[in-house]
């Protein structure tokens, strides 16, 4: 993946996206929320199969509104394509199937009385039957390190727990495209680490924001970084953590 500042390099994402190399394409997303302020700004990405790509930039950049995009929660203007499948309304059943959103907040995600129903409920809409619900359940559950958590009850989980079991309830429908949200924050170091070698193994397509730069270089080998509402670089991990001038004018810590 080359260096990507700014523009450059559009040609190529078309090209690209013609022979439908993306799994995840974001062309010139612009929205604003309800009050007028405007949180993306032509925003364009495109992720390959299987790559893994972490979103950075500082508080209020736009990142959580870009994650909400991806699976239709928010509706801007410009184009979004899941696998080829345009993110409109009549489609929005599968591309749920497909992207494993988790919020930045636990508590967007969980809202069953036990963690059993919360990590169960996507396999349960999905038709799956009883037998393998609770196999994903449980296979989820210890992917996470919660095995043993089923008959707990969620709102009475501590927020890295809450974290691990947000993470999964997706997991549990085997999406392709993993959207994680600060997936790391206010895991102990332990669950930190399990989290990061996880997610190495998950041989899924990734986008993950987050302000744990360390977990970023170990794990992502391209960085997106956002700013007031647009992509302000795009690149190789080595090259844009070794660029301290591009870090500092964004707000980041170098790990
Ligand atoms: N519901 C809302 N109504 C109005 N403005 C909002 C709303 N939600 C977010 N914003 C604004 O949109 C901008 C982008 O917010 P967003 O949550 O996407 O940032 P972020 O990059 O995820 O930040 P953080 O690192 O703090 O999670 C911010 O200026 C925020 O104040
Ligand atoms: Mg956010």
């Amino acid at each position: 993946m080359p260096i990507i500042h700014q523009t450059g390099a559009q040609e190529q994402r078309q090209t690209d996206n013609r022979a439908g190399l993306s799994t995840l394409l974001v062309e010139r997303l612009s929205f604003s929320y309800r009050d007028g302020f405007q949180a993306l700004k032509e925003v364009s990405l495109q992720i390959a199969p299987g790559e893994k790509v972490a979103l950075v930039g500082p508080n209020g950049a736009g990142k959580s509104t870009l994650m909400l995009h991806l699976n239709g929660l928010l509706q801007g203007n410009g184009v979004i394509e899941i696998a080829g499948l345009p993110v409109v309304k009549e489609n929005l059943p599968v591309i749920r199937g497909k992207v494993g959103m988790v919020f930045q907040n636990p508590d967007d995600q969980l809202f069953s009385p036990t963690v059993f129903e919360d990590v169960a409920f996507g396999p349960l809409h999905m038709g799956l039957p009883e037998a393998e619900i609770r196999q994903q359940v449980t296979q989820a559950l210890s992917q996470v390190g919660m095995g043993g958590f089923e008959d707990r009850l969620s709102h009475h989980l501590s927020l890295g727990q809450k974290k691990r079991v947000a993470i999964a309830t997706v997991l549990s429908m085997n999406p392709e495209i993993l959207a994680l949200d600060e997936p790391s924050a206010g895991l102990d170091p332990r669950a930190r680490w399990s989290l990061i070698n996880l997610l190495r193994e998950l041989p899924l397509t990734m986008l993950v924001s987050s302000h744990d730069m360390l977990m970023v270089r170990e794990l992502f080998p391209r960085i997106i970084i956002m700013d007031e509402g647009r992509v302000a670089a795009d690149g190789e991990t080595a090259v844009l953590l070794a660029d301290a001038a591009l870090l500092e004018t964004h707000g980041l810590e170098r790990p």
